[in-house]
């Protein structure tokens, strides 16, 4: 059994990133930010973006942990109070008071950790074996790519919204509302081929810079998303778009409009089975039932003005 820390942004989202990465994800427990869960095969947790922290579950009392999981007789004990009342300093304590009479050794500078997290009402002991690089998504992040659009989502969450639509190696995607590229980065990250469009030349320009500027292809064109059929011949295994809005945008004169003819013509670009994740901010949105199936929907708060509306499809045909 594994056990996630969750990102806070949005907990639904991040266990449906970890079960579109596992096989035969099973959730046991959900506790705040803490999934337990059972898995076929260990997933591979750097691929994913809302996962904060991961390990392996050895129990929810220190009397259940199976210390020959560890290699070394010293252990390093390391608690994240979430939402206890309990005084950590005191709890790591009574660990390290049981651990001596197991006649092993409290060593903080052990890799050995022994890493346990207190929720209000549990305790949950872990072996970890991953800790999410924040840095590594901080340098994709909007502001730090040549090319810079603010309406761009924050790295972590794309990286989950591409994760879901099934990206992995050897897959294809396409983003027809493309902007900065920020979707296009993060699923190209996860070693899949990228293709978008926007109507607007100079975020083309922009998409093909940014994934230059991290050592990525992309195949990327200017079109109006309702005619990018005729651009990309062949469908696509996954398709995800942050789509425009606001009411500022000169190109989005009817966005109400846009939205609904681009669902309807989003089935003609997408294989049978293949997935589709729309981000808007809409929180209904009027799609082809025969052709679609609508499998998630997620909203993310950006700020006080705005939620982000996340909605995730599967064609039928
Ligand atoms: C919310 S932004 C996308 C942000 C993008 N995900 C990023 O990471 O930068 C929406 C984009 O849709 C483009 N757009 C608006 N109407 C369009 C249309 N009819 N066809 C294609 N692109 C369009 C805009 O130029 C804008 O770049």
């Amino acid at each position: 059994m594994y056990l996630a820390l969750l990102s806070g942004k949005n907990i639904e989202m991040a266990k449906e990133e970890i079960f579109s990465i596992s096989s035969g994800f099973k959730e046991t427990k959900l506790d705040g930010r803490v999934v337990v869960f059972d898995s076929r095969k260990a997933p591979d947790f750097s691929l994913l973006g809302l996962t904060h922290e991961a390990g392996t579950f050895l129990g929810k009392n220190i009397e259940e942990v199976d210390f020959t999981v560890f290699l070394s007789q010293n252990i390093q004990i390391s608690v994240l109070n979430l939402d206890s009342e309990q005084n950590s300093l005191l709890f790591s304590k009574k660990i390290g008071e049981f651990i001596s009479k197991k006649g092993l050794k409290v060593d903080f500078k052990s890799r050995d950790i022994l890493r346990v997290y207190l929720t209000k009402g549990c305790a949950y002991f872990t072996k970890p074996v991953f800790v999410q690089d924040k840095k590594e998504f901080a340098k994709r992040a909007s502001p730090k790519r040549k090319f810079f659009m603010p309406t761009s989502i924050d790295s972590m969450v794309a990286r989950a919204l591409v994760n879901i639509a099934g990206a992995k190696k050897g897959v294809t995607v396409l983003d027809p509302f493309c902007g900065s590229g920020g979707l296009l980065l993060e699923a190209a990250a996860v070693g899949v081929e990228v293709f978008g469009c926007d109507i607007e030349e100079k975020c083309v320009k922009g998409t093909i810079g940014n994934l230059e500027q991290f050592g990525y292809l992309v195949t990327a064109v200017t079109s109006d998303a309702m005619n990018v059929k005729k651009v990309f011949k062949n469908k696509f295994d996954c398709v995800v778009a942050d789509l425009p809005f606001g009411k500022s945008s000169k190109i989005l004169k009817d966005k109400q409009k846009l939205y609904k003819e681009f669902l309807y013509y989003v089935p003609e670009l997408v294989k049978k089975n293949g997935r589709v994740v729309i981000g808007c901010d809409e929180e209904k949105l009027d799609y082809p039932k025969k052709e679609f199936i609508l499998e998630n929907k997620f909203s993310i708060y950006i700020h006080k003005s705005m939620t982000r509306h996340f909605f995730v499809f599967k064609a039928m045909s």
